[in-house]
């Protein structure tokens, strides 16, 4: 498979945006520089370095170390396999082989997920021709993907506002664990395409959020709420759920930690407690919604 700069459009005039060495511009001089890692950034901020949002290098440090364990394999592997049947059903269509097939996962974080499909993709469709952009509101996330993962375009951009790919250019878009913002993603996935989403399950995590004493939040209810979400534009196609225990040890229970928006909910006296734990034996517990576009795309930018 062969690496494409993936086509990005302009988030100030919405023109399609042309790749040079150092920048990335549209025909309205809008230009946006290259990093020294290979990531664009279209989101400009006025917010001091300490202040950017999105999640902080510290949740990023912490994420980065526990999916480097591979112990949320499962899901990516879950993931992988929805795209194979998405990518076998495009290899087989004659006209959608013409182009190359896009995949956009937003709030991409540090690259953990996108990078294992792309893998996976050279791995078992190499005739399958793709490209592929990740967006992250925080830079430092995008920064991390781009200094590792090279055959991937990484771009910041804040998603809330505009996602910088052309009207139904998408095939798959991804969400995993991060905000959805329903009708952003429906202006830009084909009519034929797929948004898949990852939210938690009833039981994930459940031992650490006891020990955490923070307030489990009940997420059998979020998975309706995420449904309904997507309804006004999406409709569901498919649910999967993956569940699997994960023997921890101190220092990778430590990071799961750290990486979860419990760990900030939780007191002083829980964190040293968890601090304190040898290891856990936890649940992982997720949701895997599919949905295709009710309608077609098409909208004006
Ligand atoms: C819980 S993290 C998940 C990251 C990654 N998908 C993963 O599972 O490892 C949510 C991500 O969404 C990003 N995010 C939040 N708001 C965003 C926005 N408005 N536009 C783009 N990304 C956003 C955060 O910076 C963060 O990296
Ligand atoms: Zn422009």
């Amino acid at each position: 498979m062969q690496s494409i700069q993936f086509p990005l459009t302009c988030p100030v005039c919405h023109e399609a945006m042309s790749w040079s060495r150092v920048a990335v511009a549209c025909p309205n001089r809008h230009s946006f520089d290259i990093a020294r890692e290979g990531y664009v950034n279209l989101y400009r901020t006025s917010r001091k370095s300490e202040n950017q949002p999105g999640d902080s290098r510290e949740m990023l440090v912490s994420r980065r170390s526990f999916l480097d364990t591979d112990q949320y394999a499962p899901l990516s592997d879950c993931l992988n396999q929805i795209v194979s049947r998405l990518a076998s059903d495009a290899a087989s269509d004659s006209r959608e082989s013409q182009r190359p097939w896009s995949i956009l996962d937003v709030g991409c974080g540090e690259g953990y997920y996108l990078n294992r499909m792309q893998t996976h993709l050279t791995d078992r469709h190499p005739n399958v021709l793709t490209e592929r952009l990740g967006i992250d509101i925080s830079k430092e996330a995008v920064r991390m993907a781009a200094r590792r993962y090279k055959d991937v375009s990484w771009c910041v951009a804040n998603a809330a506002d505009y996602i910088p790919c052309g009207n139904g250019s998408v095939d798959l878009a991804l969400s995993v664990f991060a905000p959805r913002f329903s009708d952003l993603l429906h202006r830009v996935i084909a009519p034929e395409g797929r948004l898949v989403t990852v939210i938690p399950g009833p039981h994930h995590l459940a031992e650490l959020t006891a020990l955490a004493m923070a307030d489990s939040r009940d997420t059998g209810a979020k998975e309706q709420e995420t449904i309904a979400q997507f309804r006004p534009n999406f409709d569901l196609m498919d649910q999967q759920t993956v569940r699997f225990e994960m023997l921890l040890n101190m220092d990778t229970l430590w990071d799961l930690y750290r990486m979860i928006p419990v760990y900030w909910r939780s007191t002083k006296e829980a964190q040293e407690r968890i601090r304190g734990l040898d290891g856990l034996l936890a649940t992982a517990h997720f949701s895997v919604l599919t949905f295709r576009p009710d309608q077609p795309s098409g909208r004006p930018a």
